[in-house]
């Protein structure tokens, strides 16, 4: 049994974590930490995990404890696991970490986006980017994960196809995405608001993200140059969900996009390139560790639509998180997560 830590066990990533392992059958939960509910059994804040986690409560955050750990996952704000990860890698203990304190190569450029120094950039050359389906190999050896955020899993799955093949022009690529309200986390905000967020739709951030340097990163590897993204986030009524409406323009209008997409993900087991003229919903994949994606050229023009979508607490943070733990310590893939999304 591999034995795992979690740093910031009562937000929305931190109980989907517990969620999702509680089916894992080589993983077992022996430390969750919170600050504010230290001492409160773990069911009797979530009864969804009522029956799965008896006996186990949260506790204030303990290196020494942690470090007892095989491997520790971080749900917790930037800041955080720059803090705590060094005393853990040194220890022996892995570290996969959900917030962004590794995601970004470029310690001076982290701290722009997050208006704070960078805390460890001497761990960044162990960081890897946990993206599956461009990582893996990086992966399988590596002691420190930075888990992609959500909007940047949406959209690099989305693109990526188009950029390693040369087909898309890099200069003028625009990710349009919406976003279910638990992206923002469960810490009390008037934006969150039932009443501030039910029945209404707005962008945010059009001036720029904290994920347009992450998302760029990636693509920038992708195409092998440099790109130039318009990134326009949306928050939308609903709980879970990520839906990315993706353009780029193609100079070859001859190329079957619907087999590069197939070919692309063909070993993928978390990606599902539905057919052609399909329009991916995001109900689809509520709690499924899945991204479905359809590709579009309207009208059969130079302009191509990918429609991509993940939910945002799986796919696009707790469930890639597993994924990255079962490649990490060489079991299948897919373990503890091969359940169908929720319908309706
Ligand atoms: N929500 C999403 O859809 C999503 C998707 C991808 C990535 N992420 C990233 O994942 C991370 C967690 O997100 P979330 O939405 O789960 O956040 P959240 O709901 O706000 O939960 C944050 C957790 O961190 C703990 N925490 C806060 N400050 C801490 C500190 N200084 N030291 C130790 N623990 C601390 C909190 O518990 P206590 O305060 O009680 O200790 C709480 O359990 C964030 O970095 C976020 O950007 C979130």
């Amino acid at each position: 049994m591999i034995k795992v830590g979690i740093v910031g066990g009562t937000g929305y990533t931190g109980v989907e974590l517990l969620r999702l392992l509680a089916q894992h059958p080589q993983a077992e939960v022996a430390v969750i930490t919170s600050r504010s509910e230290a001492g409160v059994a773990v069911a009797d804040m979530y009864p969804n995990l009522r029956g799965h986690y008896d006996g186990l409560a949260f506790s204030v955050p303990d290196s020494q404890t942690l470090a007892a750990c095989d491997v520790v996952f971080f749900a917790t704000p930037h800041g955080v696991a720059h803090a705590l990860a060094g005393e853990l890698l040194a220890a022996g203990t892995k570290v996969i970490d959900l917030s962004a304190d590794f995601r970004l190569q470029d310690a001076v450029e982290w701290g722009k986006w997050y208006g704070q120094p960078h805390g460890a950039p001497e761990l960044l050359k162990d960081a890897v980017y946990g993206l599956p389906e461009v990582n893996r190999e990086k992966i399988r050896t590596a002691r420190l994960i930075a888990v992609p955020g959500c909007y940047p899993t949406a959209t690099q799955l989305g693109l990526l196809p188009l950029l390693e093949a040369g087909l898309a022009d890099p200069s003028r690529l625009i990710a349009d995405c919406k976003s279910g309200v638990s992206g923002a986390g469960r810490g009390a905000a008037v934006g969150s608001l039932f009443c501030e967020s039910g029945e209404s739709m707005k962008a945010y951030a059009v001036k720029g993200h904290r994920h347009l340097p992450e998302i760029s990163q990636g693509l920038r590897q992708a195409a092998g140059r440099d790109i130039g993204l318009t990134f326009v986030p949306h928050l939308t009524p609903m709980i879970r969900g990520i839906h990315a409406t993706l353009y780029a323009t193609v100079a070859d209008t001859s190329v079957d996009l619907q087999a590069l997409f197939e070919k692309r993900y063909a070993n993928e087991p978390f990606v599902d390139v539905m057919p052609a003229g399909s329009h991916p919903e995001t109900r689809s994949v509520r709690g499924a560790n899945v991204c479905r994606i359809a590709v579009h050229r309207p009208q059969g023009g130079d302009l191509v639509v990918v429609l991509s979508v993940i939910d945002n607490l799986v796919k696009g943070a707790s469930g890639q998180a597993v994924q990255n733990l079962n490649i990490l310590f060489g079991l299948d893939e897919r373990m503890g997560l091969s359940h169908a999304g929720l319908m309706p």
